[in-house]
């Protein structure tokens, strides 16, 4: 380190430092390097580098000088990365990490939970960076978003690209080319020939609501049934539909009307233990279905059926092959259509492009979005022509439906999955996940070990139950495992998610996490698990 700039440093008289680089910056002048001690712009920024590392920043601005922090913040310096620093906002009261939380706790609103009150400052692969300068390894993918990493870099390049090209080609002024493109990488991956007609939109909610609207409109009637469990978002036709927590609905009432629950074959729904056959609850599941359309809607007055083929903030349970077909059937025997709710479960994320293929079954209308875009905001709605041929034009629609750049973001990820073998590697972690989880199994605080490829969960047993009259209490087993072990994950460095109204863990990793980080994971989550059980 240049001795004058330690000397300087030591004395935090940083201040003076700052004024000549700026006046470097602003008037371009080399005339302040011998008072700064430096030869040249390269040490400059070295210097500026170093003293950043050392906190020093914020005595600057603490300083009350007329320095802007963006002269500082956008000064071209190089180096090894900056732990903790300043944030790179423009508002000099927002410049360390602790004061835009605290910040961010006053104006986002309460109605947001959040895993950490951190700010998340950088994605790559499988980690994101906070601003408090930790590292953690991300076994959430943002919900089930980041299938390809954070900053895939072929994704985010094409989505520069068409930044730079068109952002936003508004769907009913015309088509746009990426929309376009995208289709043609999406017929191939379509679980169904017969699924060729295309409409995109913003968010999973938005996509449940255009498949609603669409089976009321093609086959004029109204009722919609939903499974127990399910989640379909949070809009007020998506939110009518989920059935997987009330905090989703709660205060929110009176909701769209014309929605039934049906249950959906998870052993819990019956109070009967994990080890059920699936065809006892596919029997058990029909059966009900069958008596709902007797007793509480008519086939006549029924649109459709709405299921995710595994329900994703239900619990990660695979709907069992068999009573997807049994949906199917009934479907067709009564002129209802069926809509498999994909948004979590699709894009390679168990271990086929759509889990429905594991069933073989039709979809009418299938809905996409999280994975389709690798983070961008983009949901499809996707059905045969025969049956989106009967909309009439304008009636679906949105300003930013189907956006440029998201689209553009699709056409990269469809192509990275191919590229880059992301099936092969979903398939070969996700027996190494359930080979590494296997041991578990035999503790008493365990109940379940399930999921498809990369789509998988712990359910973990309660001293509590859903009730007095849950046969599947357990009053010797921790309290709260699944949040208490999220929980340490994270103190250990990983985020992973709870989900359902049950003690269930969720592992969504990316889907070409790398062998190392899948055990690194593995080892964590095994680890606390062994200290919640031994903590009692
Ligand atoms: C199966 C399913 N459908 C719909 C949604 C709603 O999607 P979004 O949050 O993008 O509105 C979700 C979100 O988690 C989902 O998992």
């Amino acid at each position: 380190m240049c001795k004058t700039f330690e000397k300087v440093a030591s004395e935090v008289n940083v201040v003076s430092i700052r004024v000549f680089a700026l006046a470097y910056l602003m008037h371009k002048t080399t005339h302040v390097f011998p008072l700064l001690g430096v030869r040249n712009i390269e040490q400059l920024n070295e210097n500026i580098i170093r003293a950043r590392n050392q906190r020093l920043v914020s005595h600057v601005l603490k300083a009350g000088s007329s320095l802007k922090p963006t002269h500082i913040v956008h000064l071209p310096i190089r180096g090894e990365p900056l732990a903790p620093r300043a944030m790179s906002t423009t508002s000099p009261a927002l410049q360390s990490h602790a004061s835009l939380v605290e910040f961010g706790k006053r104006h986002v609103t309460k109605g947001i939970a959040r895993q950490v009150e951190a700010v998340i400052e950088k994605g790559e692969g499988s980690y994101i960076t906070l601003g408090d300068g930790r590292t953690m390894l991300d076994f959430t993918c943002g919900i089930a978003v980041t299938n390809l990493g954070h900053c895939h870099p072929k994704v985010s390049a094409a989505a520069a690209e068409q930044c730079m090209k068109l952002v936003h080609g508004q769907c009913s002024i015309g088509f746009h080319g990426p929309y376009l493109e995208l289709i043609e990488r999406l017929l191939p991956m379509m679980p169904h020939k017969s699924l060729d007609s295309f409409y995109f939109w913003n968010s999973g909610s938005e996509a449940v609501e255009g498949a609603v609207k669409m089976a009321r409109a093609v086959t004029g009637k109204q009722n919609i049934i939903a499974l127990q469990g399910a989640y379909h978002g949070r809009t007020y036709g998506a939110m009518a539909l989920t059935k997987s927590k009330t905090i989703y609905s709660e205060g929110f009432h009176p909701l769209m009307p014309g929605v039934f629950t049906a249950p959906f074959p998870y052993w819990h729904h019956f109070s009967l233990p994990p080890t059920t056959p699936a065809s006892q609850l596919t029997s058990l599941c029909l059966n009900q279905l069958e008596l709902l359309l007797q007793q509480q809607t008519s086939p006549k007055d029924t649109a459709a059926i709405i299921i995710e083929p595994v329900i994703g903030e239900g619990g990660y349970v695979p709907a069992p092959p068999e009573f997807l077909q049994g949906l199917r059937k009934i479907c067709d025997r009564d002129g209802i259509l069926l809509i498999v709710d994909e948004v979590q479960s699709g894009f390679l994320r168990t271990g086929k492009n759509f889990a429905i293929e594991y069933s073989g079954v039709r979809p009418d209308i299938l809905t996409v979005a999280k994975g389709l875009a690798n983070g961008f905001p983009l949901s499809g709605i996707v059905s045969s022509r025969e049956l989106s041929d009967k909309l009439k034009p304008s009636s679906m629609g949105g300003t930013y439906a189907g956006n440029a750049v998201a689209c553009a973001a699709g056409v990269a990820t469809a192509d990275a999955f191919k590229e880059e073998n992301i099936l092969e590697n979903v398939n070969a972690r996700s027996k190494e996940l359930f080979g590494y989880l296997e041991p578990l199994r035999s503790s008493a605080a365990v109940l379940d070990i399930r999921g498809q490829g990369l789509m998988v969960a712990v359910e973990f047993a309660s001293p509590t139950g859903t009730s007095i009259h849950d046969p599947l209490r357990n009053p010797s087993a921790p309290a709260k495992m699944a949040s208490r072990v999220s929980k340490r994950c994270q103190e250990k460095g990983m985020f992973i998610l709870t989900t359902s109204a049950y003690e269930v863990v969720r592992f969504i990793p990316a889907l070409n996490i790398s062998k190392e980080d899948l055990k690194k994971g593995c080892d964590i989550f095994v680890e606390a698990v062994e200290e919640i059980v031994h903590e009692g």
